[in-house]
């Protein structure tokens, strides 16, 4: 009977991008969608999957859900490929054209289920690589639905790109040109410049290959039978209605982060959430933040693909050591873009600061952030690090490094008002300055204003919030296309 039961299952396969803020958003939305009960095939590049092997607990934690697969397909890169900064970017073309006949042969050949749920099913692909995951789902009959990791504000954006190019708003002329209000991208008239277009946009050149790879990859999600957002309606409600012209049916599930761990509560209160982390957290930070006085920390990082220069590192460095406040900093190892011995930290600028500065290579961010003594966040805006900080209620100073990030900081300061964007300037005295002001100066003003969205961000998984019944729909949705 039981295994009758199993048999008449949907087996969805997850397909992320692979870098960790993709894999860790698709992980989560994977380990809830084994909670409903659904079979999951988890599909990595063979890179992530190694990485992934490095951590046992991921996939102790991922055999608890009955009918859960890692599988694995090449991304068709070579092996010394970085895979990191803007060179991440090889990855959607090296994917699209290297791996769509392995992707449609490992569909039919039946290699991606098992023998209770053979088949695949239902497919969940990140929308960057929605062209050829969208093709074959299409030519073997089985629905596909998108998931994308930056927000509706960035989604949006992305979209209207060729309406700016028919209007000749693009290409920006020069940076005397770069605080013009942009007029094509409905909804943000009054506050888009064009500094705040997604980094691939600043370039003279328009058949730019990531400008148009990332066009054509936003394009294709009217095709799939839903799109999935990581977002709240309260958060991007005016910007989803934009997008609903073109993709009807839209799912908003986030924060993702505290859904999956509400989830993981009412399932077992005991077992520790899964990590989802490609590189090893190092915890010896936390001991540190326990005791420093609450709210007095301003964590810095740049999550796990931005790379800075070393004259970069020393203006951040000087501009928190000025501005007196206490700060934990992730120092990635291949954070600065040159010789990892030249990129030190002058050894005299580290002694004379060890009681108010902590480095640390990698951490498990979530627990950083909602550790009390953390009161500001000086982030790359990295759509997870957003949503995970406002999960948190810590307000940020935003310091986009590429891709949606230049967007999402402009929402941070000017619609949501949760903090301050540096966008485009690195200068100890502006970091000092912002910093202060974050942590000192207007402290209550941000802390006021994190506070009320992160209480508006639980409502929305919570029994009856918009997260939760568009969750609820989701998972309706899959067992109907089954059926
Ligand atoms: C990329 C893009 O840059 C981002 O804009 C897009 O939305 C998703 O893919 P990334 O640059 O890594 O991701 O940033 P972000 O989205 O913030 O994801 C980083 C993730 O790594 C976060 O979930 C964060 O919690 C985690 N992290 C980062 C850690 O767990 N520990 C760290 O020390 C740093």
């Amino acid at each position: 009977m039981e295994q009758q039961k199993a048999q008449h299952r949907p087996r969805v396969l997850i397909f992320p991008f692979p870098a960790q803020g993709h894999v860790n958003a698709m992980l989560k939305l994977a380990e809830l969608l084994a909670m409903e009960g659904l079979h999951i095939t988890f599909l990595n590049t063979h890179f992530i999957h190694n990485r992934i092997l490095l951590h046992n607990d991921i996939q102790a934690c991922l055999s608890r859900y009955p009918g859960f697969l890692l599988k694995t397909i090449s991304d068709g890169l070579p092996d010394e490929h970085p895979r990191s900064g803007d060179k991440i970017m090889d990855i959607i073309d090296s994917m699209s054209i290297r791996s769509k006949s392995v992707f449609k042969h490992m569909l039919v050949s039946g290699e991606l289920g098992s023998d209770d749920s053979p088949l695949v099913t239902c497919i969940i692909a990140d929308g960057i690589v929605g062209w050829f995951t969208t093709d074959i789902a299409n030519e073997l009959h089985i629905p596909i639905y998108h998931f994308r990791t930056i927000g509706a504000c960035s989604f949006w954006v992305y979209f209207c790109v060729p309406n700016l190019i028919d209007a000749g708003e693009l290409p920006i002329r020069g940076e005397e040109d770069m605080d013009r209000l942009t007029k094509r991208v409905p909804g943000m008239e009054k506050f888009l410049r064009c500094r705040d277009l997604p980094s691939f946009c600043r370039v003279k050149d328009l058949t730019d290959r990531d400008l148009v790879s990332v066009v054509r990859e936003t394009h294709q999600s009217p095709r799939a039978q839903a799109l999935i957002l990581n977002t709240f309606e309260d958060l991007e409600g005016p910007v989803l209605s934009h997008i609903r012209i073109h993709c009807p049916k839209i799912y908003s599930i986030g924060p993702l982060n505290i859904h999956h761990k509400l989830r993981l509560t009412d399932i077992e209160t005991t077992s520790s959430p899964s990590s989802s982390n490609l590189f090893e957290a190092d915890r010896s930070c936390m001991a540190w933040l326990d005791a420093q006085p609450l709210k007095s920390v301003m964590y810095v990082s740049f999550g796990s693909i931005a790379v800075i220069t070393k004259d970069q590192l020393m203006e951040f460095w000087h501009g928190l050591v000025k501005s007196k406040t206490r700060f934990l900093w992730v120092m990635r190892p291949d954070l600065v873009d040159e010789d990892r011995d030249k990129a030190q930290i002058p050894k005299e600028l580290l002694d004379g600061t060890r009681e108010r500065g902590f480095m640390v290579g990698w951490v498990n961010q979530e627990e950083v952030l909602a550790h009390p003594a953390v009161g500001g966040f000086l982030t790359h805006s990295g759509w997870n690090s957003t949503l995970e900080s406002i999960a948190a209620g810590v307000p940020m100073i935003c310091w986009p490094y590429f891709a949606d990030q230049q967007v999402n900081s402009r929402f941070v300061s000017q619609v949501w008002k949760i903090g301050m964007d540096m966008k485009d300037v690195c200068d100890r005295k502006i970091v000092e300055k912002m910093v202060n002001d974050l942590m000192v100066e207007r402290k209550e003003e941000f802390a006021k204003a994190a506070d009320e969205l992160c209480t508006v961000a639980r409502k929305s998984v919570n029994e009856g919030g918009s997260s939760y019944c568009n969750w609820k729909g989701l998972i309706k949705d899959i067992f109907k296309v089954e059926n």
